[in-house]
Order: C-alpha cells, then sequence, then structure tokens
C-alpha cells in the first residue's frame, strides 16, 4: 500500500530534480502517520556537513516514533547518520557547487 502521504513525499522529491538522493531512517517508521515538514530543508553550495535537527511538530502530540530523512544532491550521494530522534548529521560528496535539499517525514506515536 502507498499512502498519500508518501505521494507526496516522492513527488516534492521529484520537484528539484536531484539525481543522488540517500533515504535513512530511525526509530519504528512502521507506523502509517508521516507528517511532511515544510520548508524543506536546503544544503547551502560549499557547505559539505550540516547537522539537522528535527522539531516538535504540533500534528504530532504524543511525540515521534520514528523519522525518515531523505537527501538528495546533483552529483554524489549524501550520507545521513542519525544521532537520535530529533539529530542527524548531512554529508555531501560531491563538488558542492549547487544546492541539495533534505526531506523528513516524522511518524507520529498514537498514543502517549
Ligand atoms: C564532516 O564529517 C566528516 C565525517 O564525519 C569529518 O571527517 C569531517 O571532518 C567533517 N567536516 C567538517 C567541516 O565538519
Ligand atoms: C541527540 O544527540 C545529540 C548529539 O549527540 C545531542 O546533542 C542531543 O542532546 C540528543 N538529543 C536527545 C533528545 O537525546
Amino acid at each position: 500500500m502507498v499512502s498519500l502521504k508518501s505521494l507526496i513525499f516522492f513527488a516534492c522529491v521529484l520537484a528539484v530534480k536531484a539525481n543522488f538522493c540517500t533515504k535513512e531512517t530511525y526509530g519504528d517508521t512502521s507506523e502509517d502517520y508521516d507528517v511532511l515538514l515544510r520548508p524543506i530543508i536546503l544544503l547551502k553550495p560549499d557547505v559539505a556537513n550540516l547537522t539537522v535537527t528535527i522539531p516538535k511538530v504540533p500534528e504530532c502530540p504524543h511525540g515521534a516514533a520514528g523519522v525518515k530523512a531523505l537527501a538528495c544532491d546533483d552529483d554524489a550521494w549524501p550520507t545521513i547518520e542519525f544521532k537520535n530522534l530529533t539529530e542527524f548529521n548531512v554529508q555531501r560528496h560531491g563538488d558542492l557547487k549547487t544546492a541539495g535539499h533534505v526531506f523528513i517525514a516524522i511518524h507520529c506515536l498514537k498514543t502517549p
């Protein structure tokens, strides 16, 4: 089953036309309740490493069960390294001439 939210997630990915995307998950991402966070995080040119902090979202009153991150670049697959549910590191391996993009989907806990 492909959920509508997953489709929205991938539509955004196609919209930026990035060629090299790395997907990584942390925690329990089996719950079919994704919250797509906006704005998409931009990886600025010339910045190889970025630590991303995942904010608390009002749509997830009980907190997150898991997080899905997708990092896209134009010329090389980025590396995603999760520290925990609220922080991960993205590393770019290309020439860094253009911007890259990071997408985050949070899987909410349904009960406290
Ligand atoms: C980026 O991360 C790599 C591997 O974690 C590390 O070797 C490198 O020193 C980092 N660069 C910066 C600028 O933090
Ligand atoms: C997540 O990991 C980072 C880096 O190790 C740490 O600074 C931060 O406090 C951690 N957050 C939580 C909620 O554990």
